[in-house]
Formats: C-alpha cells, sequence, structure tokens
C-alpha cells in the first residue's frame, strides 16, 4: 500500500496539466482500499473515437491497467509524442475513467516509439519520461530514477492482497529473428506472424537488472499477482512478438515462479488486437495469461491465426478491454476473467479457484 500512498501524494503535488492533476485528486479519493475489479486494456489509437471507455466505466473498475501501445506513437519527435498523449488525454471516454478509478500503465512498442522495437530505440530515455508524465508517475518514484517503466504495486489488507507487476518488455529487448518462410508457407500453417524463435542464449526481453527486480517483487507477500507483460506470455505459435520468441527468457519466468514460491500469478497481456485466454502447464501450476487486445481496432485475421494454448471459448475481434474480479468473500477466492465488448457485452469468461495457483 504504501508506495501507492506515495505515488499519489506526490503525485498531485508534482502534476503540471490541469487534466493530469484533476485525475490524481478524484483517485485520492477514491483510492482502493481492496480490489476487487480490475479492467485493463491495450492497443488504443489516439486520434480515433474511442467509445469502449464507457464499457469501461459502467463496469465501475477500482484500478485499470493500461498495458502497451496505449498510443502510437511510432516516432522519435518527443513534441509528436506529447502530442499524441495530449490527444489520449482529450478523449472525452478516457477523463471519463480518470474520474472513475486510477490508472496504472505500462507500455508496448508503438508507445515505446517504434514498431516491434526494442534496446535500440535512440529515444527510450526521453520516452520513458513523457510516459510517467502523462500517466502522473511522481518524479520521486523508482520508476524515474532507473532505466525503463517497469513498476510493481500491492493493494489491500493481509490475505487480500493483490500485487499489481508491470513489466518493461521493451526496453532491455533483443532483435527477435525474421521467420524466412513464403507468405504462402506461412498460410498453409495458419501463421501470421513474422518471427521465430531467438535461441541466442544472450537475448533477453526483460534484461538482467529488471529480472533481479522482479525476482524480488515475487518474494513479496500477496494473495493474487497480476503480472501485466504487453506481449503475450503463452501463445507462441503465430509468429507475432511474443515470450515465446525468447523460449529461454519464457523458461526462466516460468522457473522463477516456482523458486521464489509466488503463488497466485496470473499473466494479462495485449498487443495482438484480439483478445483471448491461454493456459500453459509449464510453470510450477496452471498459468493463465489473459490478453486484451485492441480497445479501439480489432483484427479479425489475427484471431484467427493458431493457438492451441487457448482455453477461452472464443479469440474475440472487436473493440474490448477485460475485467478480473476477486470475489474475497468465498471460502476459497475465486476470480473471473471476463473479456467486454461495446455496450457491456461479454464476449467470454472463465473462472479460476485461487487454490488452483498454489506456492509449491
Ligand atoms: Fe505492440
Amino acid at each position: 500500500m504504501s508506495n501507492f500512498h506515495e505515488f499519489f501524494r506526490v503525485g498531485r503535488r508534482s502534476l503540471p496539466v490541469l487534466l493530469l492533476a484533476f485525475s490524481v485528486l478524484q483517485a485520492e479519493e477514491k483510492r482502493p482500499e481492496q480490489l476487487r475489479r480490475i479492467a485493463f486494456g491495450s492497443c488504443a489509437t489516439e486520434h480515433r473515437p474511442q467509445p469502449i471507455w464507457d464499457s469501461v466505466v459502467r463496469q465501475k473498475p477500482d484500478l485499470f491497467l493500461f498495458i502497451g501501445d496505449n498510443i502510437y506513437a511510432d516516432t522519435e519527435d518527443m513534441d509528436v509524442m506529447k502530442a499524441k498523449y495530449a490527444q489520449l488525454g482529450s478523449q472525452p471516454g478516457y477523463q471519463k475513467l480518470l474520474r472513475t478509478c486510477p490508472v496504472l500503465a505500462t507500455w508496448d512498442d508503438h508507445d515505446y516509439g517504434v514498431n516491434d522495437g526494442g534496446e535500440w530505440y535512440p529515444k527510450k530515455a526521453e520516452s520513458q519520461q513523457l510516459m510517467l508524465d502523462f500517466f502522473g508517475v511522481p518524479k520521486e518514484s523508482p520508476r524515474r530514477q532507473r532505466p525503463g517503466v517497469y513498476g510493481s504495486y500491492v493493494f489491500g489488507p493481509p490475505s487480500k492482497r493483490v500485487q499489481v507487476i508491470l513489466l518493461d518488455t521493451r526496453y532491455f529487448k533483443s532483435r527477435p529473428v525474421k521467420d524466412s518462410r513464403s507468405p504462402e508457407e506461412k498460410k498453409q500453417l495458419n501463421l501470421v506472424g513474422w518471427y521465430i524463435a531467438n535461441t541466442d542464449p544472450k537475448g533477453t526481453i526483460l534484461g538482467e537488472n529488471q529480472w533481479k527486480w522482479l525476482k524480488a517483487q515475487l518474494r513479496e507477500p500477496a494473495e493474487v499477482r497480476i503480472l501485466a507483460s504487453s506481449i503475450q506470455v503463452v501463445a507462441d505459435e503465430k509468429g507475432m512478438e511474443s515470450w515465446g520468441n525468447f523460449p529461454h527468457e519464457r523458461k526462466r519466468l516460468y522457473d522463477l515462479i516456482g523458486t521464489t514460491g509466488a503463488k497466485g500469478v496470473l499473466f494479462i497481456s495485449g498487443d495482438v488486437h484480439f483478445s483471448e485466454i491461454s493456459k500453459t502447464d509449464q510453470g510450477p501450476y496452471p498459468l493463465y495469461d489473459f490478453t486484451s487486445s485492441s480497445l479501439t481496432d480489432p483484427e479479425k485475421e489475427w484471431a484467427a491465426a493458431v493457438n492451441h494454448y487457448r482455453v477461452s471459448a472464443v479469440a474475440f475481434a472487436q473493440p474490448t478491454f477485460g475485467l478480473i474480479q476477486i470475489d474475497w468473500d468465498q471460502p476459497t477466492p475465486a476470480i473471473t476473467l471476463q473479456a467486454y465488448g461495446l455496450q457491456g457485452k461479454v464476449a467470454f469468461e472463465k473462472h479460476i479457484c485461487l487454490d488452483e495457483l498454489p506456492a509449491k
């Protein structure tokens, strides 16, 4: 809780933009003491209408997690990037969200600054500060003091704690390996992406400092841990960017959850312009990856690509956000994952008992 209090207390003093100051004031008044309803989403085109926010606000979330491609900046010009954040900030629906609940964010490639980008992007330090400015992260936050936007927050009293871990999958990421197969061959295999696995042991997604930090976070006490990765963690077959492009990094992540004794981990991800839930048995307990994308621009063709890990009834390709509900009142807390479309329509849902995700 303490760093969350600090986040808003300091943020209220230091924010230069009236709109953000207003949102932080609201967040102080409505600071969630316990999380029961966590909404999240990704991939929002800033210059297009964003009617999905009405649907988000209707669900009365305690917290919203904006987990990447929050704008489509795609630039090395920081004035252009700033103007695009301003466009998002001026969306009436997004302003309603800011009056409803706090927003925490990480980024993906387009808001980082370059499509499929990684450690080679030359403006990453500047882009980091702009992103943290927009989301009201205080100047004193550890997220300002180190390279990368990763951060961790714990909400709720003992026995009902939710830890939100926001990973940075861009700042340190190595170059992916291009898939040289022909379009015809890929079509036959139902692949839509451009990459194959990078098996160079030096290839990384998180970078060593973030790995060390993550290990320490996973040792913090919490009942539920929402681990936000901009790119998909579990689904790995369609050739788009994913943790599967760096198999040794993903194995390290699964192993780390086991060795730290971190119970209650649930991955959330975005990026792919459709929503689905994937599940793997390669971790210490069943690991679910709830992907929600896009808030504005779905891609039916990508939703139709192969994913043998999918456990949701469908892959949903309409404007969407995800909702995680935690029922703390059951003898064993229950988690419900739901993908929502416009007008509050539920596209798919999945129920998990928290005791399915125990420490080993
Ligand atoms: Fe992306």
